[in-house]
């Protein structure tokens, strides 16, 4: 992708939302609700759906959504109850729209029109990524605007000029598979199970990075990303080397192909945009290797460094709340006929 040039203008000011807001995120395969106030998470409780997924090797979109019909209420009674809030006291009611399943959605979205009906307080719809790109607030040093964020999830891997709240432009992405997928079916492949990310950390731990030499998809001066490349070439290996393949050296070596290409890229981009303030979010951004090299690349590269706790990497309600809370307080909101969609620009 061509990008050139940068931002122009005064650094933006965040206004958040003054009363508590309960969020609920249902786009994929965690059902999730917190209470947020400004940039106070008073809860966030987060009820997987991973063990009954594994089964089959990934998300069965049906499946899912009855698992977020199961889920929804007790996991928002938990909220309040964590929080330590009165529902009357509640000031609006988010929930993830766009995009993801849209069953998924359907539940989350549904439930937060029956809560916010029946308190008769705003409703709003939320962007899933707009919510990672955001859950930085989170920190207790959040990042300034502008700054890049580096997007990378189970389904998207993106380099976003974050421009101001609400402001944002993609610059570089990927062409095929999101590194998250990478890690998924590197997994896969390797037989470590679902979902892989974690699964290929903990066995890269005791493995030699350097042993199998994995391709980093796309060469030459760009900010884009492909993994369908290392997804083959991890095919291949297991298919070439049998039994005697040295699986905790595959899953580093595979762990090494990804996260050197996602800081090369993130710091191409930053030299691109002549930025000096970088984030990293999304699920893959729980990834320890990915966080450290990418603080020691920014920290010699000058620029400041800003990622959530692990907590809020992976799909919560929290950074849907976080997300919310700058747009309700610009006095946005939906009607009662708030429609979730499976694909949805940023
Ligand atoms: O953001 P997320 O929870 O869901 C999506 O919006 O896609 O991201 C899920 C992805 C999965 O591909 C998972 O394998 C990956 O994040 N992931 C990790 C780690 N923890 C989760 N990838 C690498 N290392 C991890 N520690
Ligand atoms: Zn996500």
């Amino acid at each position: 992708m061509d990008v050139q040039p940068r931002y122009v203008g005064a650094p933006a000011v965040l206004t958040l939302f003054d009363r508590p807001i309960l969020a609920i995120e249902t786009s994929c395969d965690e059902t999730s609700a917190a209470i947020v106030h400004g940039r106070t998470v008073l809860s966030n409780v987060v009820a997987s759906q991973i063990a009954m997924h594994r089964k089959w090797g990934g998300v069965v979109p049906e499946a899912a959504a009855r698992a977020h019909v199961e889920a929804i209420l007790p996991v928002i009674e938990e909220a309040f109850a964590n929080a330590n809030i009165d529902k009357s006291e509640l000031g609006a009611v988010a929930a993830t729209n766009r995009p993801g399943l849209v069953g998924a959605l359907s539940v989350g979205v549904t439930a937060a029109k029956a809560i916010a009906y029946s308190l008769r307080v705003p409703l709003l719809g939320v962007h899933h990524l707009e919510g990672h790109l955001l859950s930085t607030l989170a920190l207790d040093a959040p990042p300034q605007f502008p700054h890049v964020c580096l997007i990378v999830s189970g389904g998207h891997t993106e380099l976003v000029d974050v421009q101001a709240p609400g402001k944002y432009r993609i610059v570089g992405q990927t062409r095929d598979d999101a590194a998250g997928e990478a890690f998924d079916k590197g997994a896969r492949l390797l037989g470590l199970g679902y979902p892989g990310g974690f699964a290929i950390q903990q066995e890269a731990n005791s493995g030699n990075p350097h042993r199998y030499a994995l391709p980093k998809g796309l060469s030459g001066d760009t900010i884009d990303f492909s993994f369908s490349g290392v997804k083959t070439a991890v095919l291949r290996l297991t298919e070439k080397e049998g039994a005697s393949l040295n699986v905790p050296d595959a899953a580093a070596s595979l762990q090494e192909a990804i996260v050197s290409v996602l800081v090369e890229r993130a710091l191409r981009a930053m030299d691109r945009m002549d930025s000096s303030a970088l984030t990293l979010v999304g699920g893959v951004a729980a990834n320890l290797e990915l966080r450290s090299r990418l603080a020691a690349a920014c920290m010699q590269n000058g620029y400041t460094f800003a990622t959530p706790p692990l907590e809020f990497c992976t799909d919560n309600a929290a950074m849907i709340g976080l997300a919310a809370s700058y747009r309700l307080a610009r006095g946005e909101a939906d009607g009662w006929d708030l429609d979730v969609y499976p694909n949805a620009e940023l």
